[in-house]
């Protein structure tokens, strides 16, 4: 078994996904570690949507519409395009903020929460054979498609994870340089 420094370190998203998705108890396993996420006065300010078959193309619809909705002399054909975008994958998991007021948690600190959970869920579904890329776009922040799924008027979508078994594998991305992003403060030569 790796072990999980070399495990992280060889991850990567996958754009092209197919079935199988992950079935009922990967997905209990996987949510699991999402709550382990950092949690700021354990608000757990998250939920999450699990999204597949006739919800996919659900989905879509809401997409198409969100897209009609801002520009309505889209055609019929640039709407199945839209739409489309939603069945790039088997499964959708729809990673959700719920903003709560707390005197010390202002709502960035939430959503990274919800973030962190969502890259444990990654990690979580590579390590059970699965994989996944998030995505956001336009379609994440629209009006429309908060309503169509159904989001409070304090929730927020964080981010879309495409969830399936890799159909190709994307090559390992060379890590940036850690000299360009770590460095010691104050810089050593200080006086
Ligand atoms: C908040 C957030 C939103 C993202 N939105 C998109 C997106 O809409 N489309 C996309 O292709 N990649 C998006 N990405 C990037 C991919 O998830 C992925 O991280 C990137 O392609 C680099 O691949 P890697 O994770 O294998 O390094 C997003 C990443 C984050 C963190």
């Amino acid at each position: 078994m790796k072990d999980i420094i070399e495990f992280i370190l060889s991850r990567q998203s996958q754009p092209r996904l197919s079935a199988p998705a992950p079935g009922d108890e990967v997905l209990r396993e996987v949510f699991s570690c999402a709550l382990r996420a950092p949690d700021h006065a354990l608000l757990k300010p998250w939920r999450y949507l699990v999204v597949t078959g006739k919800g996919l193309q659900q989905l879509g619809e809401a997409f198409a519409a969100a897209a009609a909705h801002d520009n309505p002399a889209l055609q019929e054909s640039d709407l199945d395009k839209i739409s489309s975008k939603a069945l790039r994958a088997p499964m959708i998991i729809v990673g959700i903020t719920c903003q709560q007021e707390h005197p010390k948690v202002p709502v960035i600190e939430q959503t990274l929460s919800t973030g962190a959970g969502m890259a444990y869920l990654l990690l979580a579904l590579e390590a059970r054979g699965f994989s996944g890329i998030w995505r956001t776009g336009d379609m994440a922040y629209h009006p429309v498609v908060h309503e169509r799924l159904g989001l409070g008027p304090l929730e927020s979508i964080t981010g879309f994870l495409y969830v399936g078994t890799a159909a190709a594998r994307k090559p390992v991305q060379p890590l940036p340089s850690l000299d360009d992003i770590v460095s010691v403060w104050p810089p050593r030569n200080s006086h």
